[in-house]
């Protein structure tokens, strides 16, 4: 593993930006970017598009994809959002009445009302799980977990404050009851390794417009082997056997495309979105998931100690994702806080209670000290 340097260079961030809001959006790379141009220009000229390329970008794409949670090709499906890929592991994980649905308290709402509809539809009941006092959220997660629980949905850092759970030891103990495992990795994958091996979720989506730094409406969903022979949301004709020969396509047949490739949604080989995404997962892993980690956990480590400093609370090192802080934000803070900030062309967001600062590796030593000053200025 190795720290990496700044990567500025390789994305359009004028020097007086301070872009500290990953969490929200990551920016696209300028060669995902080109890509993504090259990609809507193609159909200027319909007629140079062959039959073929209708399967191209999925095929490149789908093992880069894998290769970001340590997994095969085959449990790999496209999918145009989180809910997307929530909604597609729900319609596949029946729970009985009474069975217990485990959410973290102030998940992501596409991670909660996915499960507040299946609970309506199976009668199975919703318990939010929260950190108290000692005892961490990841802690509280795992005392939760009991024979009488059906699934447990959640992230491997939450999305307010970056409070990390323990992955390993929910995936192992939901194993243990029988439970089925659900995860977003949406602030997360790109950022922090993540074994599907070590963790063995039935199900993991991930949207890809953050710490993918991919575009919109791009994302994926990873299913396990046992999970590959399920119901897709849409029945579309391009996830059935024989497809690329486009002459028999109404030679209808019930037979699925072999894997996780039967949950791709519909018009999945998008021509401008895909080689865009694959151009900024490319740069991921080119650069190196530990690495980015690694740099980003250091990069977070000098910033939190900062905020410390000034009474700005993050929590320990220990309890969050490494490149992500939440930073308690004192009573006396002001309301407009973040759009002062904004005024000065340094963006960060506030989620609750918390300012969520979540640089990457394009982040200069000077965007820190122009917000930390003007935190100083602020926050008088
Ligand atoms: C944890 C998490 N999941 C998912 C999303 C996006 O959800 P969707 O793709 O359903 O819009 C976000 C966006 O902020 C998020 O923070």
């Amino acid at each position: 593993m190795s720290l990496i340097p700044n990567q500025r260079h390789l994305f359009d961030i004028p020097e007086d930006v301070a872009y500290l809001n990953v969490a929200t959006m990551g920016p696209l790379p300028l060669a995902a970017s080109a890509a993504g141009q090259r990609g809507i220009s193609r159909k200027l000229r319909p007629w140079t598009i062959p039959d073929s390329d209708f399967f191209t970008d999925t095929r490149a794409l789908r093992p880069l994809l894998a290769k970001l949670i340590g997994a095969d090709e085959a449990g790999i499906a496209f999918v145009p959002s989180a809910s997307y890929g929530l909604a597609t592991a729900a319609r596949n994980l029946p729970l009985a009445r009474g069975q217990k649905i485990l959410l973290l308290a102030d998940q992501f709402p596409s991670n909660v009302y996915t499960w507040r509809e299946h609970a309506r539809a199976t009668g199975a009941v919703i318990e939010t799980v929260a950190a108290a006092g000692n005892v961490s959220l990841s802690e509280a997660l795992l005392n939760a977990i009991t024979p009488d629980t059906g699934l447990v949905a959640c992230a491997q850092v939450r999305w307010t404050d970056g409070a990390r759970i323990d992955l390993k030891a929910v995936g192992a103990r939901c194993r243990e009851v029988g439970a089925a495992l659900v995860l977003d990795l949406t602030q997360s994958c790109g950022a922090m390794v993540f074994d599907v091996a070590e963790v063995q979720p039935d199900f993991v989506v991930t949207a890809g417009y953050k710490w993918l730094l991919g575009p919109y409406a791009t994302g994926f969903l990873y299913a396990a082997p046992h999970r590959r022979d399920g119901i897709p949301l849409e029945q579309n004709w391009i996830t059935r056997e024989g497809a690329a020969d486009f002459s028999r396509l109404i030679d209808y047949t019930d037979a699925y495309a072999p894997g996780a490739e039967r949950y791709d949604m519909g018009e999945r080989s998008n021509f401008a979105l895909l080689p865009a995404l694959h151009a900024a997962v490319q740069q991921i892993l080119d650069w190196g998931v530990a690495n980015i980690e690694m740099t980003l956990g250091q990069q977070s480590r000098t910033l939190a100690q900062a905020l410390e400093k000034r009474g700005l609370t993050t929590g320990p090192e220990s309890g969050r994702g490494p490149h992500y802080l939440g930073a308690l934000l004192p009573d006396t803070a002001p309301d407009d806080l973040t759009a002062r900030l904004r005024s000065e062309n340094i963006y960060v967001s506030k989620r609750g209670s918390r300012l969520r600062i979540t640089p990457h590796l394009f982040t200069s030593e000077s965007d820190i000290a122009r917000f930390l000053g003007a935190l100083d200025r602020h926050l008088g």
